[in-house]
């Protein structure tokens, strides 16, 4: 079972201040952990160089030591200190960084073996987020952050659902606002630089990177979830889910049938006319951006709220749509 939600009576939220990134920053320094905001979800924070820090990151999300975490540095100079960066690795950096993408390169020695799960790859990012941006900067190491959830529940995007789950079990949370994707970094595999291939689908498109970098990218995994764990150990089939199952209507489903009182519908647009108590919206109009950035924040308020049943509609299957499909297919398997 996952822990019960609740909110504790004292908080562990500090508001962006300098004072705020100095004391998350002596927190770290002394290996403990600091939920910290970023452009994509909020993630659970330790120094990367650290055993003990890594080990802690592991116990407190209830995650297997098999599933490898991503280190997030301040800039490209710093990543590739620690990784080895081919030309693709270099232009994609050059590209997208500070944003929401993860490169898979072969590692160095310096990032030790319990952060890649004992690969000898590993997933490396620059973060864009300007308040994470700027506690990178008080650091002397690298942060290793799995999304900032207990192990194989739903993503958190405002620091409240941080608070609710491992509050009592971390040292802070950053407030840092609601994040702006909604959903995880894209996971770019370019262990071999000719054949780059997308992990795990993110705010960063196939198109995205052709059309900034002329780099084709192969999503295999997106096809075949299943062949998915030998690539990238964490990406298991059932992931992000909610106490409550889902099903997931195809996109543009028209409901006409009045849905059970114990059911929740959520829809990718508000409806027209008048809706049912039971009847939510990810988007006002159907903008792409407004529907990942609400989706796992709404999951998790209506699982609290206690339905038995969410009936999603999936997203269109193009841009982040892509990556929102993907999640809500794990979320509901
Ligand atoms: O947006 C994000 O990426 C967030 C924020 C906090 O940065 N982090 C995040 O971390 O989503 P996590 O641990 O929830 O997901 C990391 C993914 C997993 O699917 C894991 O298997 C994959 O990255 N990964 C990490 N290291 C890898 C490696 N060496 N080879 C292949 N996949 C790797
Ligand atoms: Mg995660």
């Amino acid at each position: 079972m996952y822990p019960i939600l609740k909110m504790p009576s004292e908080t562990k939220i500090l508001p962006h201040s300098t004072k705020s990134i100095k004391r998350c920053a002596e927190l770290l320094g002394k290996d403990e952990l600091v939920a910290v905001p970023t452009e994509t979800v909020y993630g659970l924070a330790g120094n990367a160089l650290s055993e003990s820090a890594v080990r802690k990151i592991f116990q407190v999300k209830g995650r297997p030591l098999i599933d490898p975490l991503i280190t997030h540095f301040r800039d490209a100079e710093s990543a590739f200190e620690h990784v080895e960066a081919s030309e693709p690795a270099r232009r994609l950096a050059e590209a997208f960084w500070p944003g929401p993408l993860t490169l898979v390169l072969p590692k160095r020695a310096t990032i030790p073996d319990l952060v890649t799960a004992g690969l000898d790859t590993a997933a490396v990012r620059v973060p864009a987020h300007p308040t994470l941006h700027a506690l990178l900067q008080e650091l002397p190491f690298p942060v290793a952050a799995p999304s900032a959830n207990p192990f194989s529940y739903v993503s958190p995007t405002k620091p409240e659902h941080v608070e609710a789950t491992l509050g009592p079990m971390i040292g802070a949370i950053l407030d840092g606002g609601p994040s702006e994707h909604g959903l995880e970094s894209t996971v770019l595999d370019l262990r071999d630089p000719a054949q780059p291939s997308i992990l795990r689908a993110g705010p960063i498109s196939e198109d995205d990177l052709l059309r900034k970098t002329g780099i084709v990218a192969q999503n295999t995994n997106l096809e075949h979830p299943c062949a998915a764990p030998q690539a990238s150990p964490g990406l298991l089939s059932k992931h992000y889910s909610p106490h409550a199952p889902i099903t997931i209507l195809a996109h543009g489903t028209q409901v006409t049938r009045a849905v059970k009182q114990q059911y929740a519908l959520i829809l990718n647009c508000k409806p027209q006319g008048r809706a049912a108590d039971n009847t939510f919206w990810l988007s006002e109009d159907g903008s792409l951006v407004d529907i990942a950035r609400n989706f796992f924040d709404l999951i998790q308020r209506l699982d609290q709220a206690g339905y038995e049943r969410l009936l999603i509609e999936a997203a269109p299957e193009e841009g982040i749509g892509i990556a929102l499909n993907d999640r809500l297919k794990r979320a509901a398997s």
